[in-house]
């Protein structure tokens, strides 16, 4: 548990730790977050699926496309399968070290670039046809300034797909698909900021931040994006949000 951090035991939902600062939403630093977890997340994630919760064009035959916060590059991998020239960006130098293992394993012509998603200083200055940012959004503690970016390097006409937790899903006990929290239950939904589950999954390792629906779809139009499809993903609820936008020509 990190420090001055307090723990307690809520009805069913297991042991939830909530952090000093709750609100404020720069908690840590997304970089040390992934750095310290880097081997356990690797090993954890190793069977999840490799197709990225997206809302993506049918073809991607010689786009060039960004997987922002790409992680070890699972969807960047996904991405370049499906022919696209793909660049992937994260703040993790270890998780990036892995992506960069598989890349010289495998010769996708994927790169890979250390840095923050919610400023434009990696950029090489050439537009993205698209942009993904695969189940990452929570991870980030500056939306706008990630959304920013996203409009800044993407082509006009170009797309952007994003995929979170459900945010107004409230969830169960974490570690299974249908369960996994979107917000810590004694705060409420309309409580957003940083929080961890303390339990065992990703969540519980490296917390997430929550935001309401709205700050979501505020943002986007906030960045000067065009919302143009919405998708849920889940069974008996969803459990991810799915949206496709588009930079306006
Ligand atoms: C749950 S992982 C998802 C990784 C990847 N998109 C995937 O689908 O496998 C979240 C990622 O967001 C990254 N991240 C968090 N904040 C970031 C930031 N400001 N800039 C770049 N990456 C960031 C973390 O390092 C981590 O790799």
């Amino acid at each position: 548990m990190r420090p001055n951090s307090s723990r307690k035991t809520i009805g069913n939902w297991g042991s939830l730790v909530t952090l000093p600062g709750y609100d404020r939403g720069m908690m840590g630093g997304a970089a040390a977050r992934y750095d310290a977890i880097a081997d356990w997340y690797v090993e954890f994630t190793r069977d999840w699926g490799t197709e990225p919760q997206a809302l993506l064009p049918e073809d991607l035959l010689g786009q060039r496309v960004l997987d922002l916060a790409c992680g070890y590059g699972t969807a960047s991998r996904y991405l370049a399968g499906r022919g696209a020239r793909v660049t992937g960006v994260d703040l993790s130098a270890g998780l990036l070290s892995r992506a960069r293992q598989f890349e010289s394993d495998q010769g996708l012509g994927i790169g890979y670039v250390h840095g923050d998603a919610t400023s434009t200083d990696w950029w090489d200055g050439e537009a993205y046809d698209g942009v993904l940012c695969n189940m990452a959004l929570m991870d980030i503690d500056d939306l706008d300034g990630a959304l920013s970016t996203v409009a800044a390097v993407l082509a006009p006409g170009g797309w952007f797909s994003f995929s979170v937790f459900h945010p107004c899903y409230p969830g169960g006990p974490e570690g299974s698909w249908s369960g996994l929290l979107s917000w810590a239950p004694d705060r409420g939904y309309a409580r957003e900021g940083w929080w961890s589950t303390a339990g065992a999954g990703v969540r519980g390792h490296a917390g997430a931040n929550h935001r309401m629906l709205s700050t979501y779809l505020n943002a986007v139009v906030g960045a000067g994006l065009v919302l143009e499809q919405l998708a849920e993903r889940g069974t008996s609820v969803p459990v991810t949000l799915i949206a496709r936008c588009r930079r306006q020509r």
